[in-house]
C-alpha cells in the first residue's frame, strides 16, 4: 500500500477512536469543568487526554514522523508530520454541544499532505489525502458553484488573537456585499462545510496551524479555493485564513 493511503488509513482508524472517546469525556450542559487558557479561550481535560492518546497511538504506527499538538507544541520531528487538534470547536464541546471535531493532518514541510476531521456527535467524517480527492462518510465532496455573493453565505471565525474592531469591521464588509453571515465555534469544521459545498466560504482574521492542518488537504482536494496559510508565518504563529467557493474567490479576497 502507498505510504500516504496507510497512513490515512491509520488516521482514520485513529481519529474516529479519538472522537469516541471525546464523547465519553464530553462535559454535561451547564457543566463549570472547562478551564479558559485566555479570554474566551477554553480548555477541557479531554483536550490533553485526546492529544495524549494521539500522539502515543501515531508513535506506534510511525515511529519516524513528527507530531504537533494544541495542548503540547511540537513533540517530535520527522520529515512527515502530524499536526493535531484533540478537540476543535472546544467552546462548543466544553457545554456539551455537538459540534466540535478531533482535527488529524498530516504535513511535509508547508505542505499539506492528508487530512481527517471527525465530529463524533454528528456522525461526520471528512477525509482527503493529495491527489485522491476529497470525502464526507467516504463519499466525494466539491465546493459549491455559487459565484454571487448575495447568494452566498459565509462563515466568519472569531478569536481573541485579533481586535473586536478588526472582525466587526470584516462582519460589516461581507454583510455589506449582500452574503449572509454565520459563526459555529469550530474553524475545522467550518472550513470542512466549504469543502462539502455546505457553505460558500469561511474567513478569519487569525487561525492556528492546528485547527486548519487537516483541511487545508481536504478544501484542497475538494477543488475550494484557499488563502497561503503556510507560506508567511502561518506554520509558527498561525495567520489569517479565507477558503471559498471558486466563483467566489475573486470577491471574497477583495472584502477579506
Ligand atoms: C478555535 C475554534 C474557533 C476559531 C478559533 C480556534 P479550539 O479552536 O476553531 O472556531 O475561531 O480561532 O482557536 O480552541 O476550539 O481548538
Amino acid at each position: 500500500m502507498h505510504a500516504l493511503d496507510r497512513r490515512l488509513e491509520t488516521a482514520l482508524t485513529l481519529a474516529t477512536e479519538a472522537g469516541a472517546m471525546a464523547m465519553r469525556l464530553r462535559p454535561e450542559p451547564g457543566s463549570t469543568q472547562a478551564k479558559l487558557k485566555g479570554a474566551q479561550d477554553w480548555v477541557t481535560e479531554a483536550d490533553g487526554a485526546v492529544e495524549r492518546f494521539l500522539s502515543d497511538r501515531l508513535l506506534q504506527a510511525f515511529p519516524e514522523d513528527g507530531f504537533q499538538g494544541e495542548e503540547d507544541g511540537i513533540g517530535r520531528t520527522g520529515t512527515l508530520r502530524w499536526v493535531v487538534d484533540p478537540i476543535d470547536g472546544t467552546s462548543n464541546y466544553a457545554r456539551g454541544g455537538n459540534r466540535f471535531c478531533v482535527s488529524l493532518g498530516l504535513m511535509e514541510g508547508r505542505s499539506p499532505l492528508a487530512g481527517v476531521i471527525v465530529a463524533p456527535a454528528i456522525g461526520e467524517t471528512f477525509a482527503a489525502r493529495r491527489g485522491g480527492g476529497a470525502t464526507l462518510n467516504g463519499i466525494r465532496i466539491r465546493a459549491a458553484d455559487t459565484t454571487a455573493l448575495p447568494r452566498a453565505t459565509v462563515e466568519i471565525g472569531w478569536s481573541g488573537r485579533r481586535s473586536d474592531a478588526d472582525f466587526l469591521a470584516l462582519c460589516t464588509r461581507i454583510r455589506g456585499s449582500g452574503a449572509a453571515l454565520r459563526m459555529g465555534g469550530s474553524g475545522a469544521l467550518g472550513l470542512a462545510e466549504v469543502a462539502a459545498g455546505r457553505q460558500d466560504a469561511y474567513a478569519e482574521l487569525h487561525i492556528n496551524l492546528w485547527d486548519v492542518a487537516a483541511a487545508l488537504a481536504i478544501l484542497t482536494e475538494a477543488g475550494a479555493s484557499v488563502s497561503d496559510f503556510t507560506a508567511g508565518h502561518g506554520c509558527s504563529e498561525g495567520d489569517a485564513i479565507l477558503a471559498c467557493a471558486p466563483g467566489i474567490a475573486g470577491a471574497m479576497t477583495a472584502l477579506f
